[in-house]
């Protein structure tokens, strides 16, 4: 199957092109879009089989359920059994915008996109394409994000060129991807909100507007045997660059000084060494291959450009990565979270 990019700079003007993309995925295809978050592999959500495609394109665990998009509140209602209170008025404060609420899944939905839950996770997304596209279908849209199963998520069409390229008939190119991490997961079906996976709408906003939230103890830490998966998706490897990484977090000044000796230690034995560290810290490094993720005084700054350097490090043929730690507050708890995953958990605290 041949690949075709088109880029949309303006989807007012672009609208038969955009129409083109609603078509295939009307006929049961697969179509790669952006939005505001990463990009996504969009299909019917109403239609199993052509949902079935993205599993296989992506090598995802059929274990593993796959996000609805939609760009109207009434679809909503149609997807799940009933919208409580606090989730409608989490819609109305953070739609559309990177927030997807579980909650329980009505007949429409078909088990192959909840992956056999009995929920069912639902958002709008904050992109002028995205929105555009899902109108255009007509249909909900079921997107996991644009990567092969286990790469870290893709923030530019290039990015889903590189995974998917001769898996899916087409790529709608928006630009690179505005927040950069995905969507924050949470489940609404009791009566304290668990936040499931952090992303672009924080806790501290999610608490802001609706009182306590809890986080999900699976969030920073790994899944051990016998504990209760919540969300099968905390089971999985996720967002690995080719090099192992290995996450450092604690003090900044003892973060700098360990990486530093770590790092001259491994180029001495012959090893390629990245580093993935901060605009406040790149300075400071003597050795290695170096790359900053942004100001570690504004974490939203760091989730944008994190996925996109970890894939410059494949570029780059390092044999491993060391990694910086951010703050785990406000964009700083999702930063850690897909960097924790990144590093399989291997998390140096000093
Ligand atoms: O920002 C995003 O959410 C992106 C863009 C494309 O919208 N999508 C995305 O999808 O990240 P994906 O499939 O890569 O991640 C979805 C996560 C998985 O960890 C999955 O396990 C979890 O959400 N999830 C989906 N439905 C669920 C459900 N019913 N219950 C619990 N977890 C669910
Ligand atoms: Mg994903």
């Amino acid at each position: 199957m041949k690949t075709r990019v088109i880029t949309i700079s303006d989807p007012d003007r672009q609208a038969n092109d955009i129409m083109e993309a609603a078509q295939l995925l009307r006929s049961g295809q697969v179509v790669a879009f952006p939005t505001e978050t990463v990009y996504g592999l969009g299909a019917n959500a109403l239609d199993a089989q052509a949902v079935g495609k993205i599993f296989k394109a992506k090598g995802r665990p059929s274990d593993n359920p796959l996000i609805v998009h939609i760009h109207d509140i009434s679809v909503w209602q149609q997807l799940v059994e009933d919208i409580p209170e606090k989730a409608l008025l989490l819609a109305n404060k953070f739609w559309p915008g990177p927030l997807t609420m579980i909650l329980k899944k009505s007949k429409l939905v078909p088990v192959e996109v909840t992956a056999g839950l009995d929920t069912v996770g639902v958002r709008m997304p904050a992109h002028p394409v995205a929105l555009k596209f899902i109108a255009m279908s007509g249909v909900p849209v079921a997107a996991p994000s644009a990567n092969k199963s286990g790469r870290p998520s893709p923030t530019t069409a290039r990015h889903v060129m590189e995974d998917m390229d001769g898996r899916i008939p087409m790529i709608l190119d928006g630009g690179p991807a505005r927040v950069g991490v995905e969507s924050t997961v949470l489940d609404m079906t009791g009566s304290v909100p668990v936040v499931l996976r952090p992303g672009g709408v924080t806790v501290e906003m999610l608490e802001s507007a609706i009182g306590e939230v809890r986080i999900h103890p699976n969030v920073m830490k790994p899944v051990q045997k016998g504990d209760k998966v919540r969300s099968p998706g905390m089971k999985y490897v996720h967002y690995a660059p080719k090099a192992p990484v290995t996450l450092v977090r604690g003090e900044l000044n003892r973060q700098v000084e360990f990486i530093n000796k770590e790092a001259a230690k491994l180029e001495n034995m012959g090893r390629k060494v990245g580093i993935l560290a901060t605009d406040q810290t790149l300075f400071r490094y003597q050795a290695g291959i170096k790359l900053s993720m942004g100001n570690r005084e504004n974490p939203a700054d760091i989730a944008g450009r994190l996925f996109a350097r970890l894939r410059e490090f494949d570029e780059l043929n390092v044999d491993l990565i060391l990694a910086e730690g951010v703050e785990e507050k406000d964009e700083g708890l999702a930063v850690m979270n897909r960097m924790a995953r990144a590093a399989g958990f291997h998390i140096i605290d000093l």
